[in-house]
């Protein structure tokens, strides 16, 4: 009997499906209705710590003299957490699917307490994104890396539940960090999470958004690090995201090593049916392949074997297939 079942993190989905940290899932009916389409979990749009200061000093009647600054923020910090626990509380009650709480970290602040609160408020696993570009002339190499662990020990030491790394793209050896987070207890990595897209608008001569959402060319950079690190790390649980738009997207990622995915832009640009187009295409493939169940194909094609066949996952240059491309 064919089963679309796998394993993230320590989780059991009822199929491969995750829908991404964003703000679709922000709510608790629009989760609901997430799962009603078929996601295999939610991912919780990120907890960020900067977004509530910022609100805090966008506050327009902000009286100094009635309150102090930092009574202020403390104020608001509260109330800004008490909405993201009533977010978890609600999902929780209205969907039957994984629900994993995210949070945005860039330093090592105070994310055990909020850790131990999100864990309180019912959230089935932790996803931590320390997104950020490195760009100070003092960079220390390593430094972004060490920030990782550390931030990663202290939320291990503070809960139960599952903890997922959602790293970005910007890391010389992704390899050797997830290595280095399994160590530290991560059970599960998610690659990889997207930068704010930025641009130039040459009419105007200034800089712009850039396009919000990824397509499918853009798998290829998740492909590539998840066919080469599943194989090296081989206990952690991996998700592919960015550029998976559809079924094909989602055989590709288990075949190169994840147990899961989690997909935003998709779920943007053509609605919740995506996702049951996703499951039913993925239904289709392993039938027609033979495949009973996600572990008798997850990684079939990373980097296991070394030696056999056309290695593209470790190929940078193009060297001989330049030849392809005549004018
Ligand atoms: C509008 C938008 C909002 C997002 N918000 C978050 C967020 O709050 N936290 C997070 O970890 N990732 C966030 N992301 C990144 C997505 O979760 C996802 O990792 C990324 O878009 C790549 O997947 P995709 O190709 O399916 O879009 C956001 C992406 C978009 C487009």
């Amino acid at each position: 009997m064919r089963t679309l079942e796998t394993t993230f993190a320590g989780l059991s989905l009822k199929n491969p499906v995750i829908v991404s940290s964003s703000s679709l899932t922000d709510n608790a009916e629009k989760n609901k209705q997430l799962c009603e389409a078929g996601a295999g979990a939610v991912v919780l749009k990120s907890l960020f710590e900067e977004q509530i200061l910022q609100e805090v000093e966008g506050m327009e009647d902000f009286d100094p003299f009635v309150m102090g600054g930092n009574d202020l923020t403390e104020y608001f910090r509260h109330h800004k957490l008490e909405e993201y626990f009533a977010l978890i509380r609600d999902t929780k009650r209205m969907v039957d699917i994984p629900v994993i709480a995210s949070i945005n970290a860039y330093d090592e602040g105070n994310w055990t307490e909020f850790a131990q609160k999100i864990e309180a408020a019912g959230a089935d696993a932790l996803e931590i994104n320390i997104l950020a570009l490195q760009t100070s002339l003092d960079y220390q190499y390593g430094a972004f890396e060490k920030r990782h662990i550390d931030i990663l020990k202290l939320v291990k030491k503070a809960v139960k539940v599952p903890v997922i790394m959602k790293l970005g793209d910007n890391f010389t050896n992704p390899v050797a960090l997830i290595q280095q987070l399994y160590a530290n207890g991560a059970d599960g990595v998610v690659l990889f999470n997207r930068f704010y897209p930025t641009d130039i608008n040459i009419d105007k001569v200034e800089q712009c958004a850039g396009n919000a959402f990824t397509t499918e060319a853009d798998l290829s950079k998740s492909l590539r690090w998840t066919g080469i690190a599943s194989a090296a790390v081989g206990n952690i649980s991996f998700a592919v995201s960015g550029g998976v738009h559809n079924a094909a997207g989602v055989v590709k990622s288990i075949l190169a090593g994840a147990s899961a995915v989690e997909v935003c832009s998709a779920i943007y640009l053509k609605g919740n049916g995506i996702i049951k187009e996703m499951t039913d295409g993925l239904a289709e493939w392993m039938d027609s392949h033979t495949m009973d169940n996600i572990p008798m194909f997850r990684g079939m094609l990373n980097m296991h074997d070394r030696n056999e066949g056309i290695n593209t996952f470790e190929r940078t240059q193009f060297l001989k297939y330049y030849g392809q491309f005549k004018k």
